[in-house]
């Protein structure tokens, strides 16, 4: 519909610039480039080499969508971009080019929450969110479960229910990735590799789930022990001489993993009595994850909604959503002295 918004959403909070264009719920545009491989021999992300590569990347990215997309700047209704939670000087790159082309293209600018966005972005393939749902948001640098009245924020929009009180659940695969000789990012290679394992050969722990850590943390996430048990098991089965199982030990922490995270949603949307679920962020592009999840919510009656993997992964289409929705919404856009904000909490959806 020509009636729609036309929106232009820039994500520069990690390794990936992106650039999206998206009309109201439909997707025109996602242009990527990612610096992950200049960070791969660090094993993470450098910040100074990303927001170096986001200066590189950000003109030609827009060009690209613009292309991609069949529009020019000047057809804009408004321009989104997130302006935190994630590395400072990665996300000022997005910031600065994000008013430049509001200012100059005099169209209203919108800095808008990552996480939110990772929420967003499922309207592009499913159509408009549920509203509540519940969403489990897990990524390289966060794992949360929220309950979602109004993508847009607000008072009571977004609630976090539980987060991880250490590690991220995309954390604990990378670094056990590394521990397995596996290239990073390491998620896509757990996943790949698992499929040739067998998910109950190790029985790893399932962090925060016992009785008494339920009392307090009912909804909260821990992987840091899962880590460390990963870490022992390799390094028992290293001393003994004898070959380290990849396949297993992936399949297994995978697992391990993927268990608590489908339970403690599910458990949430049963307390909360919200019957859509939504799932998130870079880990929500696992199979084992998207599987689990449908296996098991299915027999409580539950609808599952993940994003294909493309969007689960930082993009500029997931910014462009969370814009178009605020600008449908009638949402007040953001001044332009927006700063970029790098721990931004996850209830701050709009910058007001
Ligand atoms: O959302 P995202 O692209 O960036 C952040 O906002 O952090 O998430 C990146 C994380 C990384 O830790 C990566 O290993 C993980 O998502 N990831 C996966 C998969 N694809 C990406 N984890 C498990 N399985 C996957 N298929
Ligand atoms: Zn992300």
């Amino acid at each position: 519909m020509r009636d729609e918004p036309l929106v232009l959403g820039i994500e520069t909070s990690c390794d990936e610039t992106g650039v999206g264009i998206v009309r109201g719920t439909t997707l025109l545009a996602d242009a990527v480039a990612s610096s992950v491989e200049e960070h791969a021999r660090f094993g993470g992300v450098v910040p100074e080499v990303a927001s170096r590569a986001h200066l590189e990347a950000m003109v030609p990215t827009v060009r690209r969508a613009c292309d991609t997309a069949g529009v020019a700047l000047s057809d804009l209704d408004a321009i989104a971009v997130t302006h935190g939670p994630g590395l400072a000087g990665a996300l000022l790159v997005g910031v600065a080019s994000a008013k430049a082309l509001a200012l100059s293209l005099g169209t209203p600018l919108y800095g808008v929450n990552h996480l939110a966005a990772h929420v967003a972005v499922d309207q592009l393939e499913h159509g408009p969110l549920p509203e509540p749902s519940l969403a489990l948001l897990v990524s390289g640098g966060h794992s949360s479960l929220l309950r979602v009245a109004d993508i847009t924020g607000g008072e009571s929009g977004v609630v976090p229910l539980g987060a991880t009180i250490d590690d991220a659940a995309g954390e604990a695969f990378d670094k056990v990735a590394r521990l397995l000789g596996l290239p990073f990012p390491g998620g896509p290679h757990i996943d790949r590799v698992a499929r040739e394992g067998d998910q109950v050969a190790i029985d790893f722990p399932r962090g925060l789930t016992s009785r008494r850590d339920l009392e307090r943390h009912r909804f909260d996430f821990s992987f840091s022990g899962l880590k460390t048990a990963v870490a022992r098991w390799v390094e028992a089965r290293e001393r003994s001489g004898e070959p380290v199982p990849v396949a297993d030990v992936a399949a297994s922490f995978q697992e391990a993993v993927c268990d608590v995270l489908v339970r403690k949603a599910l458990d949430a949307a049963a307390a909360e009595g919200i019957e859509d679920l939504m799932i998130g962020g870079g880990v929500a592009a696992n199979s084992r994850l998207r599987a689990l999840a449908e296996e098991r919510a299915s027999r409580l009656g539950i609808r599952v909604r993940v994003p294909r993997p493309g969007l689960c992964t930082d993009n500029g289409a997931m910014v462009a959503a969370l814009g178009a929705t605020m600008v449908a919404r009638g949402r007040a856009p953001s001044p332009l002295d927006l700063p970029a904000d790098s721990s931004l909490p996850v209830t701050d959806v709009l910058a007001g």
